[in-house]
């Protein structure tokens, strides 16, 4: 970093999500493939827009389009996808917005560097616990298929690890509960925590 310096910006994160009225923070998902991530992500984002919040998603099978497109699986590749993901998500609720990001993110340690890269309580843990059982029955684009057939290395739950998360904010099993239900869930922990509270409309569950 020699050579450059920071420079700081003139309006600051709090103003510029007072602006919107919101409170910004990161929720982020992390379970297997064909757990429901992104399905469950993009149902709390439905719900937050249906309700005037500013948000985004963010998800592995879009970002490995472009941004992370010269990455792959193996676990640097891993580690270097949710260093990028998490210093977007970062900027991203700097900007004021509430950012969801589904990631199969399988280490402890890297989701504890982007939790680390943010205040207390603006990091939310979300662990999709789909049993993989289910996700392989589930496999949405087949590749459990491929990955038994030995066509796919590396591939999460088969060949390539996933560690448990220990202490996340929430647990949502999506073979247990329907999509509005999990959604619900989510919408619940952020109204608890007093992060929706939209220019004194406090949002009540359901
Ligand atoms: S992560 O492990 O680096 O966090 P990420 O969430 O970005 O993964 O991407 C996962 C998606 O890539 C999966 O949903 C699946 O569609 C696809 N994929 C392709 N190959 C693999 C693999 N070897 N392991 C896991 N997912 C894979």
């Amino acid at each position: 970093m020699e050579n450059i310096v920071w420079h700081p910006h003139k309006v600051s994160k709090e103003a510029r999500s007072n602006l919107k009225s919101q409170k910004p923070c990161l929720i982020w998902f992390t379970g297997l493939s064909g757990s429901g991530k992104s399905t469950v992500a993009n149902a709390v984002d439905d719900l937050l827009h249906e309700r005037g919040y500013h948000t985004y998603v963010l998800d592995g099978d879009n970002v490995r389009h472009r941004l992370n497109k010269d990455l792959g699986f193996s676990d640097s590749d891993r580690v270097e996808n949710i260093r990028r993901i998490g210093e977007v998500s970062n900027l991203l609720v700097d900007a004021g917005l509430i950012v969801l990001s589904a990631f199969i993110s399988p280490f402890t340690s890297d989701r504890r560097m982007v939790r680390d890269m943010l205040p207390e309580g603006e990091f939310i843990e979300v662990f999709i616990n789909t049993p993989l059982e289910v996700c392989e029955q589930r496999d949405p684009k087949g590749l459990y298929q491929k990955a038994r057939a030995g066509e796919i290395k590396n591939f999460t739950g088969i060949d390539s690890g996933y560690d448990v998360p220990e202490n996340p904010e929430i647990v949502i099993n999506t073979a247990e509960m329907c999509l509005k239900e999990c959604a619900q869930m989510v919408l619940d922990y952020l109204v608890e925590k007093k992060l929706l509270q939209k220019s004194g409309l406090n949002i009540q569950s359901a």
